[in-house]
């Protein structure tokens, strides 16, 4: 199906998946826009711990072990906002485990297109031999937001729900736009910008790499960075993240506090850095403007003299 965002297909599924009370496994942190139209049914959120491996499915069963999710929201290409990549080990876990528990999956997609190093793996939906999968990608972060263009595989069971819904709602996306955009993709013009952004972001990804290295060392630490437009980066000196966030405005220089995406206690002190939207010259202004930022808040290293 074609619809008008991820959003729409989020709040499509929640409709007429999820009644009040259901429970709803989330990636803790995890992408607040889904949350927000879960909780909108009345759906009970239930925070998964996210480990190197993305959503990490023992801690899940050993944290909720009487409730059975409905539906499991899950941004297995690059997790949101931590960037990990889910193992196909993982992946295949959980679809046998969706299988067995009649859970359903909804595979959000949406910048997977954007992967700098190590090697894609298969979507959940291009696995899933149970129909157990609603895959959701999206032309918000491969082209442009305002587009409000995104499509969604559903399993056959559902596909009649799903296309009824959506003629009782917006009936269909803006038929011009969608058939712009097939002719960009059909002509190769898509398939070329894809090309040409992942070779700028890159750039860009390496610059501030590069600028972090020299200016932001001892405040910030960011980790090796497989795909996207934004990283997270984790604090360095005991500085906090809402602070630091503060702090950076004051500068000019837009970081969002990792905690903003955590539904449960487990808070990690970490910051969001969007790369790809801006060139190498404001990458330099603005990681020397969020280093006076840092250095301002830091706590002064001890000396000899104050440890007596
Ligand atoms: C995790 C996640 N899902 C989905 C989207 C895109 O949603 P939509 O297609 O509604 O613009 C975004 C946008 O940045 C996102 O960060």
């Amino acid at each position: 199906m074609i619809i008008s965002g991820v959003q729409q297909a989020l709040d499509c599924a929640a409709h007429l998946l999820l009644d009040a009370g259901d429970p709803v496994w989330m990636e803790e942190p995890g992408y607040p826009g889904a949350a927000v139209v879960f909780r909108a049914v009345g759906a009970k959120i239930c925070p998964v711990p996210v480990d190197s491996e993305g959503l990490n499915l023992e801690a899940g069963q050993r944290r909720w072990p009487r409730q059975r999710p409905r539906l499991i929201y899950v941004t297995p290409a690059h997790q949101f906002p931590l960037g990990v990549t889910m193992s196909l080990r993982r992946r295949l876990s959980l679809l046998e485990w969706a299988r067995r528990s009649k859970t359903i999956i909804f595979e959000d997609d949406y910048d997977s297109e954007y992967r700098y190093s190590g090697r894609p793996i298969p979507a959940l939906q291009g696995l899933d031999r149970a129909a157990v999968v609603i895959f959701a990608g999206s032309f918000t972060d491969v082209l442009f937001p305002a587009l409000r263009l995104a499509y969604l595989v559903v399993p056959s069971d559902v596909v009649d729900i799903f296309a009824a819904a959506e003629s009782v709602s917006t009936h269909h996306p803006p038929l011009i736009d969608q058939a712009i955009l097939c002719d960009f993709i059909s002509e190769g013009h898509f398939a070329r910008h894809v090309r040409r952004m992942r070779e700028l972001y890159a750039e860009r990804l390496s610059v501030l790499i590069e600028l972090a290295g020299e200016r932001l060392t001892g405040l910030l630490e960011i980790p090796a960075v497989e795909a996207g437009l934004r990283t997270v980066c984790w604090l360095q000196g005991g500085i906090l993240a809402e602070r630091a966030a503060r702090a950076a405005a004051k500068y000019d220089v837009e970081v969002v506090p990792l905690e903003r995406y955590a539904y449960g206690r487990a808070k990690r002190n970490g910051l969001m850095l969007g790369f790809a939207a801006v060139d190498a010259r404001e990458l330099r202004r603005g990681v020397e403007q969020l280093a006076r930022a840092l250095e301002e808040i830091r706590q002064p290293l001890k000396t000899p003299a104050d440890r007596l």
